[in-house]
């Protein structure tokens, strides 16, 4: 059986090969520099642990699979650093603060095309499902940041639609890693779906920790700017969490209203807003939410009726995943 260690070695292998050498330097530089930076990678490691769940060695061209996930997620990230005016991602400045917005852009599409000349890759028999639902993901992912964007101009969004949302952006990527490492392994519609569901439920857990993070971070572990999601009035959990407490609504919307021109009113908003979120308990209260989708995550997987081993495997990712500092 492929065990974590061998899933490791592979995820190691595929990125070192990984090359891009193609010019001209100002549209390929971006791309080589986030794929080297590297990040934390959870999709692609999420695709071959889905394929392993089926199969006993590494074949079927999952590992372009592997690849055109982390691609077509590095590109989402390179055009949502200019939508969200991040300085940092990684640990290091963005595309678009290192290059420029133009750049960011053009090295972003270019991204996008490579992830689908990696997915080309995949088993004949296997491809026109795999590609069907990857095209169907990049859609729901570029709805989802639509509404992300659209919601930072509302004053007051729903809990349900700000889930709609998460799932969209975020979600349905991790949930196809899942579903399509399982398709490439030859999992049945069964299975394939539950692991679908463990995977998007654990993605929804994963925004929720992010959005914890962007406020409750630390900048050197996380590797972006914390506040920025304070600062851009983002639905983050917190924020529509907070809004549910009657009695802070007014003080929270005054804290939102601040002005934001010079570093110092800048910090001054994000400790205004951050002090209510403590003051109400929205921080821990994001952490249970965690946890109980995880417990659902959970379930799911139980659901599919495979062995003990490979339940467990499934139970340890979704652990390090939430367990997640950046
Ligand atoms: C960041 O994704 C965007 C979100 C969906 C929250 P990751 O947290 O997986 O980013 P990297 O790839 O590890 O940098
Ligand atoms: C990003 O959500 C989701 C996608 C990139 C599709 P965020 O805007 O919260 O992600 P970060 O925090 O910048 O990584
Ligand atoms: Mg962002
Ligand atoms: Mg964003
Ligand atoms: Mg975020």
């Amino acid at each position: 059986m492929i065990n974590e260690k061998s899933i490791e070695a592979k995820i190691e292998d595929i990125f070192s090969s990984l090359s891009f050498t193609a010019e001209p330097a100002g549209l390929y530089d971006p791309l080589r520099y986030m794929i080297a930076i590297g990040g934390k990678r959870i999709r692609p490691r999420l695709c071959l642990l889905c394929y392993a769940l089926f199969q006993d060695e590494f074949g079927e061209g999952v590992e372009n699979a592997a690849a055109a996930l982390e691609v077509f997620h590095s590109f989402t990230l390179i055009h949502d650093d200019i939508m969200d005016s991040a300085p940092l991602r990684r640990g290091v400045p963005t595309v678009w603060k290192k290059w420029d917005e133009n750049s960011a852009i053009l090295s972003g599409d270019v991204m996008c095309i490579e992830s689908y000349r990696l997915l080309s890759q995949v088993a004949k028999n296997k491809l026109p499902e795999v590609l069907e639902l990857f095209s169907d993901t990049a859609a729901k992912v570029c709805e989802g940041q639509q509404y992300d964007m659209e919601f930072e101009s509302e004053d007051c969004v729903a809990m349900n639609d700000y889930i709609k949302m998460i799932g969209l952006k975020t979600a349905v990527l991790i949930a196809c890693a899942a579903k399509m490492g399982a398709i490439i392994g030859g999992a049945n519609k069964r299975e394939a779906e539950l692991l679908y569901n463990y995977a998007y439920s654990l993605g929804l857990a994963f925004q929720i920790a992010d959005d914890y993070l962007d406020t409750f971070g630390d900048t050197k572990i996380f590797g972006k700017a914390i506040g920025g999601d304070i600062l851009n009035n983002k639905k983050t959990w917190l924020l529509i969490k907070a809004f549910e407490h009657e009695q802070a609504r007014e003080r929270l919307t005054q804290a939102l209203n601040m002005p934001t021109e010079t570093q110092e009113m800048k910090e001054a908003k994000i400790a205004s807003v951050k002090a209510i979120y403590e003051e109400l308990g929205v921080d821990k209260a994001a952490q249970e939410q965690i946890q109980n989708i995880h417990s659902e995550a959970i379930a799911y997987c139980q659901e599919t009726g495979l062995s003990g081993v490979r339940i467990e495997m499934l139970k340890r990712y979704a652990s390090a995943l939430l367990k997640r500092a950046k």
